[in-house]
């Protein structure tokens, strides 16, 4: 039902692509033929028409993370944001640090201040993250095993249920294995042993059924070490009845790296598992200065992300690590590099923008 609707929107939206492209024609070639009213309408004479927003490109789900200090404070920031996007991330307001600094003492401002944005502005809603070996209160460091078990059913059960069936998809558990496929040896490894992660997702499913639930992770855009036990462990899942729904990939890329090969064909294999394949977190970051070489390649990766999305229909999901250079954990991050997004700092599409929409 849910994909009969969705199939829905792919219809409309491509009709309003193919209506906007028709209306940028008409204008180009036979700008004599408008009447007044039309004219008018599509402001002939007074300004270019309006592209077709990325979000009505596609059937997809497109998103960006976002932080709710922009989202209150930069007007022009919501306003970019709202027009060309349909599902926004927390980029840090959910997770288990900021909602719960101190044991028992919950901050749900900015969390809440996203889901408002979210119901006012009809955007759908991606949830990150309920385990994380980073960002997660250090209270946790000094419990029990058997303590810590009880925190983290806490902790998701209790974050799951406030936003219950307003959320579309979790990211459940996050960065979970090192690059040598080996399970990450984090406090909740160390200290709940192999099963905790089946038991994130069953707690997870009880608190919201209707919520996606997803294992999400970086560097695992091709086939390597890291994605292979996450294939691993999702065939695995599966099997036991874990109730999985997919396999998100952050896909943080830099133009310094060639671009991971076989890209498409990775992310099929997880959907031939019987799951959802989303891209998450993508960014394409370069050495400053950005120069018009850098940015074509940029164009050239952001294409190639967008197209295997497209080609995949267990896809659901494309979103970005942050639309805007303006706000990019980036240049904090790494040293001298930046210029990561589709959009700059005063929000001008970038041409990566323009090779993945072309009604811009
Ligand atoms: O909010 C505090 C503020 O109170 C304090 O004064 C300030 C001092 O440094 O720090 C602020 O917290 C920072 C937080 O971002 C909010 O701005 C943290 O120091 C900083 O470490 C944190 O960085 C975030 C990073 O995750 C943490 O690892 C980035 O914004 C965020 O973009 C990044 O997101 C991660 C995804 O969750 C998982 N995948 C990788 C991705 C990029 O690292």
């Amino acid at each position: 039902m849910l994909r009969a609707l969705r199939n829905h929107g792919r219809l409309g939206r491509l009709c309003a692509v193919l209506t906007a492209s028709a209306g940028l024609l008409t204008l180009q070639t036979a700008p004599a033929l408008a009447t007044p009213d039309t004219a008018e309408a599509s402001g002939v004479g007074a300004q270019a028409p309006a592209r077709t927003p990325l979000k009505d490109l596609t059937d997809n789900y497109v998103g960006s993370a976002v932080a709710a200090s922009a989202l209150g404070n930069e007007g022009d920031y919501r306003s970019v944001l709202t027009d060309e996007f349909s599902s926004v991330t927390a980029e840090n307001a959910m997770k288990w640090s900021v909602l719960e600094p101190n044991r028992g003492q919950y901050d749900w401002s900015g969390a809440d201040a996203i889901m408002d944005y979210a119901r006012q502005n009809g955007k759908s809603v991606r949830g990150h993250t309920l385990v994380w070996h980073k960002q997660h209160p250090s209270w946790l460091n000094n419990l029990s095993a058997s303590e810590l078990r009880s925190a983290v059913k806490n902790h998701i059960t209790t974050v799951v249920n406030r936003y219950e069936g307003e959320i579309r998809a979790w990211d459940v558990v996050n960065e979970v294995f090192d690059s040598n496929g080996i399970r990450r040896d984090s406090i909740f490894q160390r200290k709940l042993g192999d099963g905790w992660i089946a038991d994130a997702f069953r707690w997870a499913h009880q608190a919201d059924p209707s919520a996606k639930l997803y294992i999400n992770d970086y560097n695992t855009g091709w086939v390597n070490d890291k994605s292979n036990a996450i294939y691993d462990l999702v065939r695995s899942l599966r099997q036991q009845g874990v109730p999985i729904h997919g396999v998100g990939f952050q896909t943080h890329l830099s133009i310094d790296y060639s671009f991971p090969g076989g890209y498409q064909s990775n992310l099929q294999r997880f959907a031939d598992l019987g799951v959802d394949v989303a891209i998450t977190e993508a960014d394409v970051r370069m050495t400053l200065p950005a120069t018009d070489s850098k940015l074509t390649t940029q164009a050239d990766y952001y294409e190639r992300l967008w197209n295997a999305c497209e080609a995949i229909s267990r896809c659901v999901e494309f979103t970005t690590w942050g639309y805007t250079d303006r706000h990019s954990w980036v240049p904090n991050t790494f040293e001298g590099q930046g210029a990561a997004c589709l959009f700059d700092e005063s929000l001008n599409p970038k041409p990566a923008y323009n090779r993945i929409n072309p009604t811009a």
